[in-house]
């Protein structure tokens, strides 16, 4: 079988500006670490903790990350609408209605090794209009022959769809990674397969919060029960993230967790 050497940073939901200065901060020094083949990057929180600006895309293509994905916060900006569909390398998830704006995959080649990128939701407890299984799957069909790699990113709510998913994707695509919780669970391994599984990779933003919201706002919501005004934490800031190395097409040889305070 042919080589396909790559190693893919991903790194969990970005929160805010203080997610986004933690991601650029450490960006350079985990390059200069693991030398990364791809920057993959869920995004969906990077504009003030809800959905993502064009600028702000911009501003993570020019660090040098080749791939956005998002989430069920896609559409809270709306001048990123028609960004999604102009630019090939941002990612809302594959099984929302076909009419809704953007796409759900991509492929992208560094050092002549092809990845392609799917985002996915969860249907439990999300809003996404079509099913994730059988939408993974059509995805991947159109992925078939265009890629060395596939990387997915499935936003979801509950651990059990996202176990699921890994079992369902294992030995078909180089990585399944879990986003949406903002906590990074325990459970990165490959599984028997070939195929990089964590349930989530976690967020890239203030750990002093909950989930990224002001501990105070956040707390005080569920003491009152009254609809707080909810505002990003800026408290004690990580990165998390995970690196997959590969050395054959559609397997990945290790998952490796990474859990980074700020550079300061
Ligand atoms: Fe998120
Ligand atoms: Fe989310």
């Amino acid at each position: 079988m042919a080589s396909a050497p790559a190693t893919i940073l991903f790194v969990g939901d970005v929160v805010g500006g203080i997610g986004r200065r933690t991601l650029l901060g450490l960006l350079p020094v985990l390059r200069e670490r693991h030398d990364p083949t791809f920057v993959v990057v869920n995004g969906e929180n990077s504009a003030g903790g809800l959905g993502i600006t064009p600028k702000i895309a911009d501003e993570l293509f020019a660090a040098g990350v080749d791939v956005i994905t998002l989430g069920n916060h896609t559409y809270h900006r709306r001048e990123i609408i028609r960004y999604l569909d102009t630019h090939k390398e941002i990612l809302r998830p594959a099984n929302y209605l076909r009419s809704q704006p953007g796409h759900g995959s991509c492929v992208v080649e560094r050092d002549g090794v092809r990845l392609g990128v799917v985002n996915l939701s969860g249907n439990v407890f999300l809003n996404a209009g079509r099913a994730a299984f059988p939408e993974v799957d059509a995805a991947l069909h159109d992925l078939r022959g265009k890629v060395d790699h596939v990387l997915v990113d499935f936003h979801a709510e509950a651990t059990s769809e996202k176990v699921a998913m890994g079992w369902h994707l294992d030995g078909r695509v180089t990585a399944m990674v879990g986003t949406h919780t903002h906590v990074p669970t325990a459970d990165g391994r490959v599984l028997p397969g070939g195929t990089a599984y964590i349930t989530d990779v976690g967020m890239t933003g203030p750990r002093g919060g909950v989930i990224g919201v002001d501990r105070e706002q956040a707390v005080r919501g569920f003491v009152t029960h009254m609809r707080e005004p909810f505002e990003t934490s800026d408290d004690d800031p990580w990165l998390m993230g995970v690196l997959i190395r590969a050395t054959q097409p559609l397997r990945a040889d290790a998952i490796e967790q990474l859990l980074l305070p700020a550079a300061r």
